[in-house]
């Protein structure tokens, strides 16, 4: 068994949900610091220096810290009943790429790094890829210490409990001064290489994206005793939204709409909700396009709400832009798989955010569910290890 596999062998059984199946590790939870302690263990057996940035993100050093660092990495944390590749596999390539480095016995002639962010997911405070975007400044760390989780815990007080001092949060230019390039190896999460017949791709570009929260208030009352005619009924108007949702993306070309939550309060079955909250995901290549959808949809939400006599907000709470990785960087890692296919992509990448910042780029690993952010998601022990040696031909390359 090759490295990677061997190491993503170990995270098995950390994070398991038992009732959602497949995994929840969200950021300053028990499972998470577990994968904390274990990528720490892991990166001081290879005699690698372990730091914590100011945002919670690990870093990993071979060499001394320094400018012009070649980087790569990914997350640990997994959306809620995740897949086990998501994140972990890219850093379990890393550290098998480091392993084969050392064993031919290589020496870099930078400073090379291997980083696990924050919260790529943003499972537990609803803000994809937290600690890239506090890294980069991208995101306001008084908004971020504010977030809260579903049970009304702040990052700050998350962050505190876990040992990190979110006073701390913020623009990091030290950090990002350090990286020259970064390059994040990922599990495929569509079809694109099985159509294509290929183990590893190189990424194009990521698509807009964005997470709007939409709150929808009524009339608490009693499922049996009020009328219909009485009802101020939050829950309609929701209903609204997620039927729009696929009716508008399905009329916009290659856009995805997804409620993927929705939560009504009280939820009890005989009681009509005072209150529902749902969040709608959209996404859609080219600019503009997915604030367009999304203001399609809070428009069906409006008119919903007011027949309802609901009110109705609609909170962005995340959005990011198209991004191109850079065509650089790009024909560099090309050149060295000798022409593997360039892939784009609907799913969002820590490396996308760092890419309006340094040079970045993404390796993409076969999945052959075509499944992901669910338990089916999946790479072929064959495929983990082609990835696992074409990031190590490109850390050899981009750190000569
Ligand atoms: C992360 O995988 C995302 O695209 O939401
Ligand atoms: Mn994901
Ligand atoms: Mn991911």
């Amino acid at each position: 068994m090759t490295t990677a596999s061997r190491l993503l062998g170990e995270l098995a059984d950390t994070g398991r949900d038992r009732s959602r199946g497949g995994y929840s590790r969200h950021v300053f939870d028990a499972a998470e610091g577990e994968l904390r302690t274990w990528f720490a263990e892991q990166a001081a057996r290879r005699g690698l220096d372990v730091e914590t940035d100011r945002n919670g993100n690990l870093w990993a050093w071979w060499g001394s810290p320094g400018p012009d660092a070649v980087v790569t990495g990914s997350h640990l944390d997994s959306v809620p009943g995740g897949g086990a590749f998501d994140g972990p596999l890219g850093v379990v390539s890393a550290l098998d790429a480091v392993d084969s480095l050392r064993a031919k016995g290589f020496a870099p002639a930078r400073p090379l790094a291997v980083v696990v962010f924050a919260e790529e997911e943003g499972g537990r405070f609803g803000v994809p890829c937290l600690g890239s975007r506090l890294l980069t400044g991208s995101l306001d760390p008084d908004r971020a210490r504010a977030l809260r989780d579903p049970d009304g815990v702040t990052l700050a007080e998350a962050a505190a409990r876990a040992g990190h001092d979110p006073e701390r949060f913020g623009r990091d230019d030290e950090a990002l001064g350090r990286i020259g390039r970064f390059v994040e190896l990922h599990v495929e999460q569509g079809r694109g290489l099985i159509d294509l017949g290929s183990p590893v791709a190189v990424g194009s570009t990521v698509i807009a994206h964005g997470r709007w929260r939409f709150s929808f208030t009524g009339q608490g009352n009693h499922a049996g005793a009020t009328l219909l005619t009485d009802r101020s009924d939050p829950m309609l108007p929701a209903a609204a939204v997620v039927a729009a949702a696929r009716r508008f993306a399905a009329a916009a070309e290659d856009a995805r709409a997804t409620v993927g939550r929705l939560v009504p309060t009280p939820g009890g079955t005989n009681v009509i909700a005072s209150t529902v909250d749902l969040w709608l995901d959209a996404r859609v290549p080219g600019a503009n396009r997915t604030r367009a959808l999304v203001e399609e949809i809070s428009g069906e939400a409006r008119s919903a709400a007011a027949a309802e006599g609901c009110a109705v907000t609609v909170t962005e709470e995340s959005y990011s832009d198209t991004v191109t990785f850079d065509a650089g960087l790009r024909d560099e890692l090309n050149g060295v798989l000798g022409g593997v296919p360039a892939l784009p992509t609907g799913a969002g990448h820590d490396a996308a955010i760092l890419a309006a910042h340094v040079p970045a780029g993404m390796l993409y690993v076969r999945n052959p569910t075509g499944i992901s952010h669910a338990p089916e998601e999946f790479a072929e022990a064959g495929d983990v290890d082609r990835g696992a040696s074409a990031l190590a031909e490109v850390l050899e390359h981009l750190s000569t």
